[in-house]
């Protein structure tokens, strides 16, 4: 049995859904052969013949699958600091936004900013990410607000996804905001009459997402935007109850949707029917902590309902300006009460699940892409006790 590469001697966290927690196996081989894993089990079980072009000693370092960040807004022109400050200073986050500040602020940067301006940052951005073994990101647009710059930024998302060695999924965030030219009613029609399916004929958007709260768009609104979405079979996700219960997750899980995130607010209704639906709840802690909120996603709940769990970074230059997924994890647990079995699952595992990949990322089973972390650490818990120690070794994407 010959493969590409194999790894002896590693503590493995498949995160299968089968095995209980993290899927732990001690002393285990993992091979790939043309970028898919091709045995992944305890070392006693490789065959005697196995070898590979590559064999590496892993001296009993942990291996996770490659880390999924299912939320950012990571391609921006500009910054937000002087918000910051003003926020630090008391101002909040909703009357900034009131002010023209905020999302329009961000939007007017991105406007004003080239092409290449805007990849280049990004990409920067995205290789601080992938140096802590991130594999796969999620990039949403909504820094244009008209059809034009929305198609634009897709297509510089999708291209950071043929330049990076990085698997990236795109979301048309087609309600985010009210942009100042135009009103709210010719807004909509614009993003879902004219976005939503160039975005389809281009296949630039892999899923649909939308904001709905007091500061954002009515849940009516939001429906109409998810019925476009489905007639052009694109999967939905939403920015759910992050300052008020409005019955995001709810009319989230009405259309089951993938994911429905931030969450702070959500109810027992809410709960309730992203169980039935089958809906990821995906928690950004680092906007929770930078935003300076107090409600708290209702962890225990979703956990008793049995509603899968994912934590994202949510990056974006206003309310989390964050490119550590560790020090998300590290928050999610500490503030939001996650296990260190729950966190790893909640950026392998459940990440792919929100992203709808869980069929080719997210675990370490034979069959899926070899997309993998490896780590100077010997046990889970240890990828999140530290805040700002990187333990990453190695990062294979695709068996590279
Ligand atoms: O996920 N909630 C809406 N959108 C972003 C924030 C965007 C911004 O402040 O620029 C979020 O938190
Ligand atoms: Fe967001």
């Amino acid at each position: 049995m010959r493969f590409d590469r194999l790894w002896r001697h590693a503590t493995l966290a498949t995160l299968a859904p089968e095995r209980t927690g993290v899927g732990l196996i001690a002393d285990a081989a993992l091979a790939v052969t043309n970028g898919r894993i091709s045995f992944a089990g305890p070392m006693r079980e490789l065959p005697a013949a196995a070898c590979a072009r590559e064999e590496i000693d892993l001296a009993g370092r942990l291996v996770t699958p490659g880390l999924i960040d299912c939320h950012t807004h990571i391609v921006f022109g500009g910054e937000r600091d002087e918000e910051f400050a003003l926020r630090l200073a008391g101002v909040d986050y909703a009357d900034i936004a009131r002010a023209g500040g905020g999302i329009l602020a961000t939007v007017r940067a991105t406007r004003a900013a080239a092409d290449e301006t805007l990849f280049a940052a990004a990409a920067q951005r995205l290789r601080a990410l992938m140096a802590e073994g991130i594999t796969t990101v999620e990039i949403k647009s909504g820094y244009g607000l008209d059809v034009a710059s929305e198609l634009r930024l897709l297509r510089i998302a999708r291209r950071l996804g043929q330049r990076l060695p990085l698997g990236v999924v795109t979301t048309a965030l087609v309600a985010h905001a009210v942009p100042p030219e135009t009103d709210r009613a010719a807004h909509l029609a614009a993003m879902t009459g004219e976005l939503i399916p160039q975005a389809v004929a281009e296949r630039l958007a892999d899923a649909v997402d939308g904001f709905c709260d007091l500061i954002a768009f009515s849940a009516a609104e939001i429906r109409a935007v998810f019925q476009v979405a489905r007639r052009h079979g694109l999967p939905v996700k939403l920015h759910a109850d992050q300052f008020a219960d409005g019955g995001g997750a709810a009319l989230a899980a009405e259309f089951d949707a993938l994911s429905a995130d931030h969450l702070e607010w959500t109810g027992a209704a809410g709960v309730a029917a992203m169980a039935r639906a089958g809906t990821v709840a995906v928690l950004l802690p680092a906007a929770f902590h930078c935003l300076r909120e107090h409600n708290r996603p209702p962890v225990a709940a979703l956990r008793r309902a049995g509603v899968p769990m994912a934590l994202a970074s949510d990056c974006n230059p206003g309310s989390a300006p964050v490119l550590s997924l560790l020090t998300v994890m590290n928050i999610g647990a500490v503030q939001f009460g996650l296990s260190a079995e729950e966190t790893l699952a909640a950026v392998t595992r459940e990440a792919a699940r929100a992203l709808g990949r869980l069929h080719d990322i997210g675990t370490v089973e034979v069959g899926k892409r070899a997309d993998l972390a490896i780590w100077n650490v010997e046990r889970p818990v240890q990828l999140i006790y530290w805040l700002g120690r990187n333990p990453l070794h190695a990062r294979v994407w695709g068996g590279q």
